[in-house]
């Protein structure tokens, strides 16, 4: 989604605008500017396009200024055009801002401002935050975007700078993030931290409805009631820069795949107490699970499978009920939820608008709001009553990785720790789980090493088809799902994933000759059941390649291609199986020549429905 960044201080503030934004890249974009404070004005600068058009037109103007904001657009009022991308200006040019987030009122607003004679030159919905602010602009910019955003509705993280108030940035922040990171005698601002770690391990997180007052030796943080922030918190951040950077892969996605074993030791390390899952550090009540009948879990994308894949596993292993929904569809529904419901919500970036709406309804009807997160300080972190951080460090990748694992990881973990606290459990099964859990990250590696160069090979016949279909039952139908969408997401190759035994029930109908159909089989419970549906498609003429737990028998006639998972106990092996899926999408998108790290379309974090 959109990035905003932003810079006061003593050196030239182009390239630090251009290099926060190459940064932020990986959230998705399709028009970028910037506009930097000069003796003469504020001068600016916008294209449509990948961020080297701006870097060439940056390049004529010469800038030079030590004040400047800058924003990669994810369109969404307005196609990607020039004149669409920000910053945007009030008709005087003397307020200039770039935004995130959408502001529904707009219409009426443009309405009212075009009466008071304000000139609109693009379609979008952030031009109207400029004429605004101009509109109440008297001679102090903090008050002026203080009486603007009261009449604002919708979610918006915005910087704005005046003309005539030069060296001065304000910041504001409602339900789109934004941070403010801290130098010596030089400020930053970003949407997100990995823009300027190169500069600063600094930062205050700006909550919902606060506003940073920014000066090249001073920051001041006010509430949009405009109460001083006296005592606001500092953030460190434990990430180096490097963390964020690919480290000789040619991708981010690649190099995040491969970071898998080390990701899962960081979800686990902190969570294994004497050889026992201990989740106190998330606030979970040694017997948390007898305060509730149900579960919920709601997500988005990735974050959707890893909880799907949850629901088999907690009714299976905690006998509880549990329902799973996408959020965008959970949040304009009724859903039955009271104190006894416990909610938990999976959201690799915590930002993700649907998920927090989720939240936020399930949270006012009495939920207990648990979240699985890798953002600390994200939305989601604050407005959840437990957390469980999933430690996978930075994922830049659009398609999302080790973020995944750790959140199913999680998830096992929770399972287990649920399942200490049952009465009728033998605790050998808690002790031989947890025992388990602790080779996930070696078995991964292992996993990593030992199915590479076969999919590599498998992946050149994929690159020239055009529809491939994944199969699975049980939680091999939700490592389907998530096979099927990392496939598409950035190979572009239509995929489609199957419960194996419904591909009958009318979809059978598009396998013929040659169709690739990946079937998982790390359920050894309901193997001969899968197995028969593959044969099915094999009878069809379907090319076959199986996953499944070495030893396993089968008719190899059936089978084209077996990866085979080490061996572990079944609940725990599609953790295993998914990075060979993680594999395929990737060397395919790789042999398409596809954009791997930011696919067309789409954006790491979503910040709007
Ligand atoms: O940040 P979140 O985990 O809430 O994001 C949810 C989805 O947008 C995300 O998982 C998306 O599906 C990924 N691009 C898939 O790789």
């Amino acid at each position: 989604m959109c990035g905003i960044v932003g810079y006061i201080g003593e050196q030239n503030a182009a390239p630090i605008l251009l290099s926060g934004l190459k940064k932020l890249e990986y959230r998705g974009y399709d028009s970028a500017g910037i506009a930097v404070q000069e003796e003469s004005g504020i001068k600016l600068v916008k294209k449509e396009g990948k961020l080297n058009k701006l870097n060439e037109a940056a390049e004529k103007e010469l800038f030079n200024g030590g004040t400047g904001i800058g924003h990669t657009r994810w369109a969404t009022h307005g196609r990607p055009s020039d004149l669409n991308s920000h910053p945007h200006a009030d008709s005087f040019s003397n307020i200039v801002i770039v935004h995130n987030g959408i502001i529904e009122n707009f219409r009426e607003l443009k309405d009212k401002l075009s009466a008071e004679g304000q000139d609109f030159v693009s379609e979008t919905d952030t031009e109207v935050a400029a004429h605004l602010i101009s509109y109440y602009y008297k001679d102090d910019l903090k008050n002026a975007v203080q009486k603007a955003v009261s009449e604002l509705e919708g979610s918006f993280a915005m910087a704005v700078m005046s003309n005539t108030e030069k060296d001065r940035i304000i910041a504001v922040r409602k339900d789109s993030p934004l941070i403010v990171g801290i130098g010596d005698n030089e400020n930053f601002l970003a949407s997100d931290i990995p823009a300027y770690l190169d500069y600063t391990d600094d930062f205050y997180i700006l909550e919902n409805q606060e506003m940073a007052d920014i000066k090249k030796d001073e920051i001041k943080v006010y509430s949009f009631t405009g109460e001083l922030i006296a005592d606001k918190k500092r953030t460190k951040i434990d990430w180096d820069s490097e963390m964020a950077e690919k480290q000789g892969y040619e991708h981010f996605m690649l190099k995040e795949i491969n970071e898998q074993p080390e990701s899962l030791k960081w979800l686990l390390q902190d969570r294994l107490v004497d050889g026992e899952i201990d989740l106190s550090e998330s606030g979970l009540e040694k017997d948390w699970l007898s305060n509730y009948n149900k579960i919920h879990i709601v997500a988005c994308g990735t974050a959707y499978h890893s909880g799907y894949l949850a629901k088999y596993l907690l009714e299976d292993m905690l006998k509880i009920p549990v329902e799973v929904e996408v959020a965008s569809e959970y949040r304009y529904r009724n859903p039955l939820v009271d104190e006894k419901t416990l909610l938990i919500v999976v959201s690799q970036s915590g930002e993700t608008a649907d998920t927090i709406a989720a939240l936020r309804l399930a949270k006012d009807m009495g939920a207990a709001v648990l979240a699985l997160t890798n953002s600390r300080d994200s939305s989601i972190a604050r407005e959840s009553d437990k957390v469980i951080y999933l430690n996978a460090g930075p994922e830049i990748a659009v398609a999302s990785t080790k973020a995944y694992t750790n959140m199913v990881a999680a998830f096992y973990m929770l399972a287990v720790d649920g399942m200490r606290q049952k009465k009728n459990i033998d605790p050998q099964k808690v002790k031989q789980y947890t025992a388990d859990l602790i080779k996930l990250p070696e078995l991964s590696r292992q996993m990593i090493v030992q199915s590479e160069e076969k999919i590599k090979n498998i992946a050149e016949t994929y690159a020239k088809k055009s529809n491939i279909f994944f199969i699975g039952r049980n939680t091999d139908y939700t490592l389907a799902l998530e096979g099927a969408l990392k496939l598409k997401e950035i190979s572009y190759i239509h995929a489609e994933a199957y419960p194996a035994g419904e591909l009958k029930h009318g979809t059978l109908a598009l396998v013929e000759e040659d169709v690739p159909v990946v079937a998982l089989g790390s359920r050894i419970d309901i193997f001969s059941k899968l197995f028969s549906n593959l044969k099915e498609v094999k009878a069809r003429g379907a090319e076959t390649l199986l996953i499944t737990i070495e030893g396993q028998s089968y008719d190899k006639e059936s089978v084209d291609y077996v990866i085979e998972l080490p061996e572990l106990n079944q609940y725990f092996a599609g953790l295993l199986a998914i990075i060979p899926l993680q594999l395929l999408a990737y060397y395919t998108a790789l042999i398409c020549d596809k954009d791997i790290d930011q696919p067309r379309n789409l954006a790491k974090s979503v910040t709007v429905e």
